[in-house]
């Protein structure tokens, strides 16, 4: 038997010191788009999520809150767990760093760095947010403060053992050039590249002034830095039988904060255990909130709740990865939602859905065969990569329609003709939606999926189907939507499995709406 290739997704282990907002959402969604989409491949698959239970900053929370660090991380996690589940996000393993697998397996590795001498003994003197759970430099700081945070920012003096960081750079500068997918997209690949070579410094991995961490095995004084102990989550739950075989990872999610703990520290980690890297560390961007920075304090905040209260689950689904170009920063308004639910998903795709429906249900189907294949032209162009389609023309209501394309790479733009079978056309775009969401353009595999729809409904209205009920457009067409509820899946899986049930039944017939308008 052959066996099944395997596809290993990450998100970050996120702070449980608060419940999730839209920024946590985004990120988990993205891996669910993903998980669903090589299930569907047939890949064997592992999605893994979790929360990053240590460190100072929960510490600190749950005294805030006057709770002990595990009481108070013990109350959060239901609500992650929740909001997962109301958001349709089906992960198969939630990871906690205080699960006792991955407390073992993070001493053994620090016992293991120890050995080999990658670890040793010295003293830190410099800045540190716990906001971040970061080390700074005088130079990185704002008038004393964290760049990030705003926040006045400690200076710490202890004792502590510091990790060899500086001894990887060469193999860390090696590999993001032997790799180039390795820090994606690629326009945040400089960045690191640029720092790096500026030199690394090694790296402080334990703390003596609280305790809330892992302690160190060799000197049970030092808890573990939390950065330390979270980025080996993505390892240590392959630690487990039946889970082996998932390593590496294929893609760790992450948001643009924290790129450079996984495109620096934690490929140095790994480097220094002599384990094999993971395979893309992807960071994409920024959400805003009505173009603020997201932030409790001062209200700009959308929980997962309040998302879904908008408009439902599918249609936040939709938005987050419509609206913004995956991997760039993206403004959050719930006005935009709302259009687009009403516009895109009601109008476009729910008109089409409906429609069809109405009409096989009058006049029924009748099987054609599709003999025509996307063209060798057009196989070879999206294999080139960098085909967006803009819009699917169809110029002669008769029998020849356009597919417009242009091709980014070369600048130029060019048309095809394309003719009878609607197919035909499905075809090219089955390719190229599936290039594009293994790239990891999630929204531009939802503009092609779309622009598809478009073509769907001038196809009713180009041929007057209503008035010619003719059988075989209309097995076209239910074909057509088929495959387009397949390929949406992964995005908007309840509203996907609603028209698969609508046109795999025996007899098709007009169902419920599937998105309702929104005043
Ligand atoms: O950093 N826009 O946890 P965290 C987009 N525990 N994404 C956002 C966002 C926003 N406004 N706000 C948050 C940590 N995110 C560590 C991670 S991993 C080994 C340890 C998302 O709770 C985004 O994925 O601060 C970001 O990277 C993550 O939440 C940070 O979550
Ligand atoms: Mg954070």
């Amino acid at each position: 038997m052959v066996s099944k290739k395997k596809f290993y997704v990450t998100t970050p282990i996120y702070y449980p010191n608060d419940i999730p907002h839209v920024g946590h959402a985004y990120t988990t969604i993205a891996a669910d788009i993903l998980a669903r989409w090589f299930k569907i491949k047939g890949y064997d698959v592992f999605f893994l999520t979790g929360t990053d239970d240590h460190g100072k900053k929960i510490a600190l929370a749950a005294k805030k809150a006057g709770k002990s660090p595990k009481e108070f991380t013990d109350s959060l996690i239901p609500k992650f767990k929740q909001a997962w589940k109301r958001l349709n996000i089906k992960y198969d393993r939630f990871i906690r760093t205080t699960d006792k697998d991955h407390e073992k397996f993070v001493q053994k590795a620090l016992q293991e760095a120890y050995d080999k001498g990658d670890i040793y003994k010295g003293e830190y003197e410099g800045y540190y947010c716990t906001g971040c759970e970061a080390y700074y430099t005088e130079k990185d700081l704002e008038n004393g403060c964290c760049p990030i945070h705003k926040t006045k920012i400690e200076k710490l003096k202890e004792e502590t053992y510091f990790f060899k960081l500086s001894k990887y750079q060469k193999q860390l500068l090696d590999y993001y050039k032997k790799n180039p997918n390795f820090i994606s997209p690629k326009n945040r690949r400089q960045e690191i590249i640029n720092r790096v070579k500026e030199g690394l410094k090694d790296l402080s991995i334990s703390r003596t002034s609280f305790n809330w961490g892992i302690p160190l095995p060799f000197d049970k004084k030092h808890c573990c830095y939390v950065w330390f102990d979270a980025l080996y989550n993505y390892y240590s739950a392959t630690r487990k039988k039946g889970k082996e075989k998932y390593w590496p990872a294929d893609i760790h999610l992450i948001g643009k904060d924290i790129l450079w703990f996984h495109s620096v520290y934690w490929p140095a980690f790994l480097l220094s255990a002599g384990i094999k890297l993971p395979e893309v560390v992807f960071a994409h961007g920024w959400w805003t909130f009505d173009k603020e920075k997201i932030s409790k304090s001062r209200g700009k905040v959308i929980n997962v709740d309040e998302l879904i209260a908008i408009a439902g689950v599918d249609s936040a689904r939709y938005f987050l990865f419509r609206e913004g170009v995956f991997g760039e920063d993206g403004d959050f308004s719930e006005k935009v939602l709302v259009e687009r639910h009403n516009n895109e998903l009601a109008n476009k795709l729910g008109n089409l859905v409906s429609r069809v429906a109405t009409l096989i249900e009058r006049y029924g189907v009748e099987k054609t065969e599709n003999k025509i294949h996307p063209s060798e032209e057009f196989k070879k162009a999206i294999s080139k990569g960098k085909i967006e389609i803009k819009e699917i023309l169809t110029d002669n209501p008769k029998d020849n329609f356009y597919i417009f394309e242009e091709h980014i790479e070369e600048g130029g733009k060019y048309g095809r003709v394309f003719s009878e079978a609607i197919r035909y056309i499905l075809e090219g775009i089955c390719l190229l939606v599936e290039k594009q969401v293994e790239e990891y353009e999630l929204d531009k595999a939802l503009n092609t999926i779309f622009a598809f729809i478009d073509y769907c409904n001038q196809y009713i209205q180009n041929r007057k189907i209503w008035e010619t009920g003719r059988k075989r457009d209309l097995y076209e067409l239910k074909e057509s939507i088929l495959k387009i509820a397949e390929l949406l899946s992964p995005f908007i899986p309840e509203s996907a499995e609603k028209i698969k049930k609508q046109f795999t039944a025996k007899k098709i017939k007009k169902g419920e709406i599937l998105f309702r308008k929104i005043k």
